[in-house]
């Protein structure tokens, strides 16, 4: 018998899963302007799901509708199986951290935490061990007895965090969730957050605007772009496989090159680039006619950089180093082709260079080549 593939990793793959929420048809009018624009959506249990995209693309009007704050003009919201359009916020199985997270000031950090199982009622020596339990979750059991304005920004969101964490909802939705935080406490409570989210196996929706953050935390990632999905998938899917420039250019950075099909075959495309005077040729076919118009997208750290020529083929591009960051553990190269354009190139440094000593450096005239699986063909 055929052995079934392992999708409990990935569920949305698996074609028998049911969605632990589906948004279905979700538009947001505010007056005349559409904050969120017909969009659907299926999450699945366990899932660290990231909505990403720039300021003022509706990522928070989405999330404020999962809870039930937000009624939307158009479409249905579903829960666990429960229809949740009529259903109010405190009612749903959702806890929402949100992206200011206001704490109660004049509260000490345990009775922050404790105030939502004091309201439904639970025995005082419940609501303490669940309290100690959460507080012991985040590291803040030294900080207990404090105020919010005695704490840190990071220490207030881990306060918030726990808070929302404490009711044990099904669905944790956080709103920029670690905005507050430097970079190092950043890194840091993302993998907590992991953790946390393996831990409770509860259903996380978190909005942000930073696509590292996104790679780094999710499942799937949903990228938004006024009011629309403009793609949903893996970190890895989204990242090596753009469907738009829009996703190649807002995840990580990339370099286009404009032209057109020249060759159109089962296994590979051939472009031709008259403004670079270059051929290029993808080792995967698309359906598409020759002739048509596409940018060829490759990401700085799949260019090679060489002073000398590789062997005749496609993929191939002389310039000018024009500038030189040495990050400490890689490089960066600005180089300009004859047309005046820019080539990013990143190089890990994998031997540490002598003073003064760089490979290639500036000024220099180099040849930049890519391997055929490495550049994708967009259409849009
Ligand atoms: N109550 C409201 N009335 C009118 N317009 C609103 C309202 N709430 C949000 N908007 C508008 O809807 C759009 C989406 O807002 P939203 O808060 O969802 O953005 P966001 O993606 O969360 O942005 P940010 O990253 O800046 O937080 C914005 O243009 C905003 O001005
Ligand atoms: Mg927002």
């Amino acid at each position: 018998m055929a052995q079934q593939p392992d999708y409990s990793d990935r569920p949305w793959l698996d074609p028998n899963a049911t969605p632990f929420i589906r948004v279905q048809a979700i538009t947001k009018k505010f007056g005349p302007f559409t904050a969120v624009d017909n969009v659907d959506l299926d999450i699945y249990r366990g899932e660290l799901f990231c909505l990403l995209g720039g300021s003022g693309c509706g990522k928070t009007t989405l999330l404020r509708i999962l809870a039930g704050f937000e009624t939307p003009t158009i479409g249905t919201i579903s829960i666990d199986g429960a229809d949740m359009t009529s259903v109010p916020p405190y009612e749903r199985p959702v806890n929402m951290m949100f992206q200011s997270y206001a704490l109660f000031p004049h509260m000490t950090v345990e009775r922050n935490v404790a105030y939502g199982l004091e309201r439904d009622g639970i025995a005082k020596a419940e609501i303490a061990a669940q309290v100690n339990d959460m507080l012991s979750m985040v590291e803040l059991t030294p900080f207990a007895k404090r105020k919010p304005h005695q704490l840190s920004g990071g220490q207030r969101q881990r306060v918030a965090l726990a808070r929302a964490l404490v009711k044990r909802p099904k669905v944790l939705l956080l709103d920029e969730p670690l905005g507050a935080l430097d970079k190092r406490l950043r890194e840091q409570t993302q993998y907590e957050l992991m953790n946390i989210q393996d831990r409770l196996g509860i259903t996380f929706v978190v909005v942000t605007h930073d696509q590292e953050e996104a790679m780094t935390l999710s499942t799937r990632i949903a990228v938004m772009d006024v009011g629309r999905f403009v793609q949903i998938g893996t970190p890895t899917e989204i990242y090596e496989f753009p469907e738009t420039r829009f996703v190649a250019d807002f995840i990580g950075s990339t370099n286009m090159f404009e032209g057109r099909i020249t060759e159109n075959g089962a296994d590979h495309v051939r472009v031709r680039a008259e403004e670079y005077e270059a051929d290029f040729y993808i080792d995967h076919g698309m359906s598409i006619k020759e002739g048509t118009k596409v940018w060829v997208a490759v990401r700085p750290e799949k260019v090679e950089i060489s002073k000398t020529a590789p062997p005749f083929g496609p993929n191939q591009l002389k310039g000018v180093v024009r500038d030189v960051g040495y990050l400490g553990n890689f490089s960066t190269y600005r180089v300009q082709l004859s047309n005046t354009r820019i080539v990013a190139v990143t190089h890990p440094n994998q031997r540490r260079p002598a003073r003064g000593e760089h490979e290639v450096d500036w000024d220099d005239e180099v040849h930049l080549s890519w391997a055929a699986s490495s550049a994708v063909v967009l259409t849009k």
